[in-house]
């Protein structure tokens, strides 16, 4: 079976082509392409993503990405047995580019179309195909950052979030605070790899006793520092502050993933989402789990998988093809939710 994944929610236009192999008890997952136009470079000096410039740009780049992903999987539309697109949540005008273009193909092919959330992708991106149940996702993106209780296939409930900003949001915020390049994320991590020392900043809802988190406090608490230290500009103290802040993230979103496994009695752990991209994050994650939930698997989204891409949305829409629908059944939803709150 063959899947073409279409992926338009924020900035990076996407598709790519995956085969299942459904011979024997577990399914086997081959990824035959996996295109990605980042439109980073339109963004940049923005400073974040510009709504109308990233639809604008999926616009000029969907077909041709399409197109190149079907060439580099040696197949074509025909060959294909449905779409997988997301539907939110993301920009509405992005949104819009990518699901419009699966509703004509499936249309024009007469094939089915699995609507997939976003979120939903990214954890697919992690999942192995033997995964054991309960599983804890954590989720850490840009626009998201949620701890997720899975029991099954497409069954999903939200046990913790961000009450402000998301993780990778506070990334972004931190680094253009310190006048360093968008994304933020491996711009922070970048510096802090290169420090010899560290600044301490506060572990916001360390020790509360939900699982909810917050960063914007975190980023204020750099901008008051930045503000008040006259050696900023000094390389030296902008890579401290750099690794302070990547330190202070990453010990609250390890801490809330350890009691929250513990809590649920989660059998496998996943860490997904561009902010997965984060070594300081896979490590610590593996480290502590290990030490302290031995028993407990944990699986980092592969490197090349965590920031936006479109396989993660086609190996989704395999594991819930039951929400398969007809063309005319797919809509775009900016805030579209996929899970159930407890
Ligand atoms: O999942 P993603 O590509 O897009 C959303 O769905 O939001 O995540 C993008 C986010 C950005 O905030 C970016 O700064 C962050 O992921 N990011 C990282 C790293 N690479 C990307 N954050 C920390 N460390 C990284 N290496
Ligand atoms: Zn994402």
């Amino acid at each position: 079976m063959k899947i073409l994944g279409i992926e338009t929610s924020c900035d990076e236009t996407a598709a790519a082509v995956v085969e299942i192999e459904k011979r024997g008890p577990r399914p086997k997952i081959f990824i035959l392409s996996n295109i990605v136009s980042s439109q980073i470079s339109l963004h940049r000096k923005y400073g974040g993503v510009f709504p109308e410039i990233a639809s604008r740009a999926h616009l000029e780049n969907i077909i041709p990405v399409i197109k190149t992903c079907l060439k580099k999987a040696k197949t074509s539309l025909a060959e294909i047995d449905k779409l997988g697109v997301t539907t939110g949540p993301g920009l509405i005008g992005s949104l819009l580019v990518g699901v419009n273009t699966a509703k004509s193909i499936a249309y024009s092919t007469n094939k089915p179309i699995v609507p997939v959330n976003h979120l939903v992708g990214h954890i697919y991106s992690a999942l192995p195909e033997n995964v054991d149940f309960p599983v804890l996702a954590l989720i850490v993106s840009g626009g998201h950052t949620l701890l997720v209780l899975m029991k099954n296939h497409g069954n999903f409930v939200t046990i913790g979030q961000t009450r402000d900003d998301a993780a990778g949001e506070a990334f972004d915020k931190v680094a253009a605070i310190l006048g360093l390049s968008y994304p933020g994320g491996p711009s922070i991590e970048k510096e802090a790899s290169l420090a010899n020392s560290s600044f301490w900043f506060p572990r916001p809802m360390i020790r509360s006793s939900d699982f909810d988190f917050s960063f914007s406090g975190l980023k204020t608490a750099v901008l008051y520092f930045v503000k008040q230290n006259k050696d900023v500009r000094k390389i030296n103290v902008r890579q401290a502050i750099a690794r302070g802040f990547q330190e202070a993230v990453v010990e609250v979103l390890t801490e809330k993933t350890i009691l929250a496994a513990k809590k649920h009695k989660a059998k496998s752990i996943l860490l997904c989402g561009g902010v997965a991209a984060n070594k300081t994050l896979r490590n610590s994650l593996k480290t502590e789990i290990k030490k302290r939930l031995p028993s407990i698997k944990f699986y980092p989204s592969p490197l090349s998988l965590t920031t936006d891409n479109a396989a993660m949305i086609a190996i989704a829409a395999y594991f819930i093809e039951s929400n398969k629908k007809q063309w005319y059944d797919v809509f775009a939803d900016a805030n579209e939710k996929f899970t159930q709150n407890i």
